[in-house]
């Protein structure tokens, strides 16, 4: 692994910033980069914060939570990616802008490195099809919050090559995930089963069959979920299972009709928790 000790991060969110914190942890060197310069800037207090945090729980000592926030390095140039081995995106998600990043991705890449996508639907043979390198371009998906969550699902796009899907199986072992490895089908093994369910539980409010309460605690009570559905597409964000479930509908039919009433809070801007109200009110 000593070839494949420098990550990228594209993507200074929810994920890309819980992926960049795992990895500094892990002793690898992170390079984070984010189009908007606040969301880096935002993405370094929260990485820095949670470190604090493990580090007042006993869960890191003082000085590995010092050498892992030496080990980021927050980047203002895509350029900069040049010194990376393995380069993990974690953008919006969005076929378009994704394949735009990918293209970019590979002009500046080393030859050897590889592209690896946290994306929670799209087609990796798609991302794959706009670089010069498709055997080294991957599906590496993160569940929200990485730093918590044990899962990394590993997908593998039309070309990906054995060497690269064994290279990033080892890198998510070393993070400390459990893999799974999924075949390149939208929505893959977890958001195939997860988002209809979310989706249904937007109908289940849509139809009037029960509150939002009532539906969240059902789920949470009734089949032990941490998260009842729609509290979940709050902490995941309306906008990213709307466009997950866009994906679902585009590659496998009608039965995966987005709800209306998700569509409706897409539009008004109701996000979920990173924009304070979705299906609830944060203050
Ligand atoms: N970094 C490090 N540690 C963190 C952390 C972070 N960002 N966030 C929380 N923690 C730690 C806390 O410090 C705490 O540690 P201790 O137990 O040692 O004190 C522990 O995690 C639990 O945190 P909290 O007590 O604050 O919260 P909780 O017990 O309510 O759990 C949760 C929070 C883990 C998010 C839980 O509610 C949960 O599992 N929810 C469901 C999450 C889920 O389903 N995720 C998958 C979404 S789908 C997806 O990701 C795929 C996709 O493509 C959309
Ligand atoms: P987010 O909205 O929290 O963050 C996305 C970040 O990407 C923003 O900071 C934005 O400024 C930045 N960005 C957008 N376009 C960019 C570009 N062209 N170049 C550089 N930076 C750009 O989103 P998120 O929830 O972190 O999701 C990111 C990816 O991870 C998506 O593909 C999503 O589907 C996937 N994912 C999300 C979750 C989840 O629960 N939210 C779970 C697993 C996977």
């Amino acid at each position: 692994m000593a070839e494949r000790e420098v990550i990228g991060v594209v993507g200074g969110g929810q994920m890309g910033s819980g992926i960049a914190q795992l990895a500094i942890v892990a002793g690898l060197h992170v390079l984070l980069y984010d189009s908007d310069s606040e969301a880096l800037a935002r993405a370094t207090n929260s990485i820095s914060a949670s470190i604090s945090r493990l580090v007042a729980k006993g869960h890191l000592s003082q000085p590995a939570g010092d050498n892992a926030m030496k080990n980021l390095k927050c980047i203002q140039n895509l350029e900069e990616f040049r010194a990376a081995d393995v380069i993990i995106e974690a953008i919006v998600e969005s076929e378009d802008v994704k394949k735009k990043l990918f293209s970019e991705l590979d002009k500046i890449a080393k030859v050897s490195a590889i592209l690896a996508s946290n994306t929670s639907s799209i087609s990796i043979t798609r991302l794959a099809s706009v670089t010069t390198r498709p055997s080294q371009v991957i599906g590496m998906h993160f569940m929200n919050p990485p730093p918590i969550m044990k899962l990394s699902e590993i997908i593998r796009g039309a070309d990906t090559s054995d060497e690269v899907y064994v290279t990033i199986k080892s890198l998510a072992e070393r993070l400390g995930k459990t893999v799974i490895c999924s075949q390149d089908y939208p929505g893959f093994i977890v958001n195939r089963i997860l988002m209809p369910m979310i989706n249904e539980a937007f109908y289940t409010l849509y139809t009037g069959v029960a509150t939002k309460e009532d539906i969240d605690t059902g789920m949470k009570l009734g089949t032990n979920h941490p998260m009842g559905p729609l509290e979940l597409a709050d902490f995941i964000g309306l906008d990213v299972c709307l466009s997950i479930m866009k994906v679902l509908h585009e590659g496998l039919g009608d039965k995966y009709s987005p709800c209306p009433l998700l569509v409706q809070y897409v539009d008004a801007g109701r996000f979920g928790r990173k924009k304070g109200i979705g299906v609830y009110l944060y203050q």
